[in-house]
């Protein structure tokens, strides 16, 4: 836990919910409508996270498989979402995966907001949604519950607006902090190995102030960031709490869920990776003896 003064920070989301309810078109409309337009040299950068602005402060958005994130990163311990947008299709109703999404979200502590999606549709029925998730004990605000339903189009953008606001609402309501004067640390949300660059791995800032030329460490890997860039593929200088960034110059990949510390120097870093090897290793013997 870092210790120093707690300053507010923005809320990470998570959009989670059954197949072909809309999870992907609702990002592509946030995207396209609050994301800065224009990717740098008309490169499309994949990358697992991005920040939108909002009337209420910003909102940055986790663009991975809910689920399989989720379930990953809870497994090791982290939790990075504050926030998860419950995607249903209004014409379809409550599906095995939006119950598994509430189960998730339960589990996590972390509140809902549901998006009742493709309301553009003839068979939308909204008040099914709410019937069949009132049941899960997800209970619409407007019949005394806690959770906020908003009629939405992802295909149209019609509600979309308002579901933003919902999120930022419901976030406003957590009181989010981070600690900004100490070592920056944070969790890797996806890495892949990039021909040119080598490893690349998007990291969500936690706490601190992660800066390039910072040493740091994830699970055994290490190195010091040559370079930062946002989500858009443009470099920055630093990234501060609730910030997704792209990291250049660890020495291979991090898996989704590690943590990442910054360390004061390279033979911190390599004395921490050789313990963490050796633990590793040990408990491998030990489960091979068990
Ligand atoms: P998976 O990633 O496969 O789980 O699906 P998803 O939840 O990301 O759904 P996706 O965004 O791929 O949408 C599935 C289909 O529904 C696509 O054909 C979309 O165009 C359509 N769709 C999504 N949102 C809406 C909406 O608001 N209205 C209508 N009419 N169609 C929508
Ligand atoms: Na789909
Ligand atoms: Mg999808």
């Amino acid at each position: 836990e870092p210790v120093g003064e707690e300053v507010s920070r923005s809320p990470v989301v998570t959009i989670m919910g059954h197949v072909d309810h809309g999870k992907t078109t609702l990002l592509d409309f946030i995207r396209r409508a609050k994301v800065a337009s224009g990717e740098a040299g008309g490169i499309t950068q994949h990358i697992g996270a991005y920040r939108v602005n909002t009337d209420r402060g910003d909102l940055t958005f986790l663009d991975t498989p809910g689920h399989e994130a989720f379930t990953a990163m809870r497994a090791r311990g982290a939790q990075v979402t504050d926030v998860v947008i419950l995607v249903v299709a209004a014409d379809d109703g409550v599906m095995p995966q939006t119950e598994e999404a509430v189960k998730h979200a339960r589990a996590a502590g972390v509140p809902i907001v549901v998006a009742v999606n493709k309301i553009d549709r003839e068979d939308a029925d909204p008040d099914r949604v709410k019937n069949e998730l009132a049941a899960r004990e997800v209970i619409p605000e407007e019949w005394g519950g806690d959770t906020q339903f908003i009629s939405c189009s992802a295909l149209t953008g019609q509600g979309v607006e308002e579901l933003l606001e919902a999120v930022a609402l419901q976030a406003e309501l957590l009181e989010l902090k981070a600690v900004r004067e100490c070592p920056a640390s944070g969790i890797v949300v996806e890495s892949s190995l990039d021909r040119g660059r080598g490893p690349v791995a998007t990291i969500l800032v936690q706490n601190g102030v992660l800066q390039q030329g910072d040493m740091i460490i994830s699970g055994t890997e290490y190195g010091r960031v040559r370079a930062l860039l946002d989500e858009r593929g443009e470099r920055v200088k630093s990234a501060g709490p609730s910030t997704p960034v792209v990291v250049l110059g660890l020495s291979g990949l991090p898996e989704a869920g590690d943590e990442v510390l910054v360390v004061e120097d390279e033979r911190k870093a390599r004395e921490l990776a050789d313990h963490r090897r050796e633990k590793s290793r040990d408990k491998r013997l030990q489960a091979q003896k068990a």
